[in-house]
């Protein structure tokens, strides 16, 4: 993995060999149309995007697909749409196009997009190209990046999906000027999240500039998003299918989906989740003894000024919220496996965590 600048872009290339791709974060990218239009290799596109983005930034991709023949596949807005039923309807758009095995989908969006124009990609002949143009600040900093995609089932979130990479990630930070405030505090949970497993001197530095970031100054904001990816990037390169070290990047993760389930996906977004999933987690691991209270404290203290939720919402049952965490992917054989940390930048994998510990974690978040 490496980094080079210049002016204010940066380019972070993913190291998966023949499957390297880079992510290139900065102003007006979009817009430099021949530096991803070179990407493609045929002459087909299917520009997946929502009824939201589409609006705002479509047009701007359309300049660079000039001379394809390509067509927009919109769904509709919101996490209920990242459905089989709409990596369908992809499908046949890209019979509809006439795509060939080097056809390459454009994903224009936030996560929802992403997941599932990866997907259809993933599918369409066994995998063709595509090309990841994240839109809100969640997807730059985290799911663009790593090749995880798919849909959701009515049984749960993310059940079914493919690990296809793209062939570039273009995260045009210009889009962010139009991402609601709460959406944009959300993927900095997102960032938050990559220094405390793993990046200690980052956690720092996010620490120093917390306020330039609530503003959305653009230099700190490239630097941020370039420092998280640089840091999944290296996570992906070594453990791409999520044999060890990559379970990491989902600390707070078990908490977060309890929480976010037990809201029906209405009450906490994403990354609010991973916010409070993230502070029990070290809350938990000072209780184990793994952690000391001051680490805690750094944790809650950046959340709390970067705006985002540190309390579990009002009306939540601690008994529902276990019941649901013993649901989760990581577990194995009926005990909870659970990503803690050492403190800051020092995450681990945990097995066996007794759930009295957990429980009485949960009611004292709760009262
Ligand atoms: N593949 C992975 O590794 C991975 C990692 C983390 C999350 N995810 C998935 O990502 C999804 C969440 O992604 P998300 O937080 O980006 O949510 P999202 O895609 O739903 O986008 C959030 C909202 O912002 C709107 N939006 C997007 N860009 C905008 C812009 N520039 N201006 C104005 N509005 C804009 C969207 O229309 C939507 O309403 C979930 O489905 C989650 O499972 C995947």
């Amino acid at each position: 993995m490496s980094t080079h600048a210049s002016s204010s872009l940066r380019t972070i290339d993913v190291a998966l060999g023949t499957r390297g791709y880079p992510v290139w974060i900065g102003p007006g990218l979009i817009t430099d149309t021949a530096r991803w239009r070179a990407m493609l290799r045929g002459r087909h596109a299917l520009v997946i995007s929502n009824t939201t983005v589409a609006p705002l930034y479509l047009e701007r991709v359309a300049d660079g697909l000039d001379g394809l023949q390509w067509s927009p596949f919109l769904i509709d807005d919101g996490e209920a749409h990242k459905t089989f039923a709409n990596v369908g309807r992809a499908l046949e758009a890209l019979a509809q196009l006439g795509a060939t095995r080097d056809a390459c989908v454009v994903a224009l969006g936030g996560g929802v997009v992403g997941d599932l124009a990866g997907f259809s990609a993933a599918c369409w002949m066994r995998g063709i190209d595509f090309i990841q143009m994240p839109t809100t600040l969640l997807s730059m900093v985290d799911s663009s990046v790593g090749g995880k995609t798919g849909v959701n089932l009515p049984a749960g979130k993310n059940l079914v999906g493919a690990f296809h990479q793209p062939r570039a990630v273009v995260a045009d930070i210009d889009t962010l000027a139009t991402l609601p405030e709460r959406e944009y505090r959300a993927g900095l949970a997102e960032v938050v999240k990559g220094a405390a497993i793993g990046d200690a001197a980052f956690f720092a530095w996010l620490e120093q500039r917390a306020a330039a970031l609530n503003a959305r100054e653009t230099a700190p904001l490239i630097e941020a998003i370039a420092r998280k990816v640089q840091y999944k990037a290296g996570v992906v390169a070594r453990d791409e299918t999520e044999q060890g070290e990559r379970a990491l990047l989902n600390l707070g993760h078990t908490f977060g989906h309890a929480l976010e389930t037990a809201g029906k996906y209405t009450v906490l977004l994403h990354g609010e989740g991973v916010a409070i999933g993230m502070l029990l987690a070290a809350k938990l691991s000072e209780r184990l003894g793994m952690s000391d209270a001051g680490d805690t404290g750094r944790l809650h203290r950046l959340l709390e000024t970067l705006r985002l939720p540190t309390a579990i919402p009002a009306g939540m049952d601690p008994a529902q919220l276990l019941a649901l965490m013993r649901l989760d992917k990581k577990n194995l054989a009926g005990t909870l496996r659970l990503i803690l940390w050492r403190g800051v930048g020092r995450a681990e994998i945990v097995s066996g965590v007794g759930e009295a510990d957990v429980m009485a974690v949960l009611e004292a978040a709760t009262r």
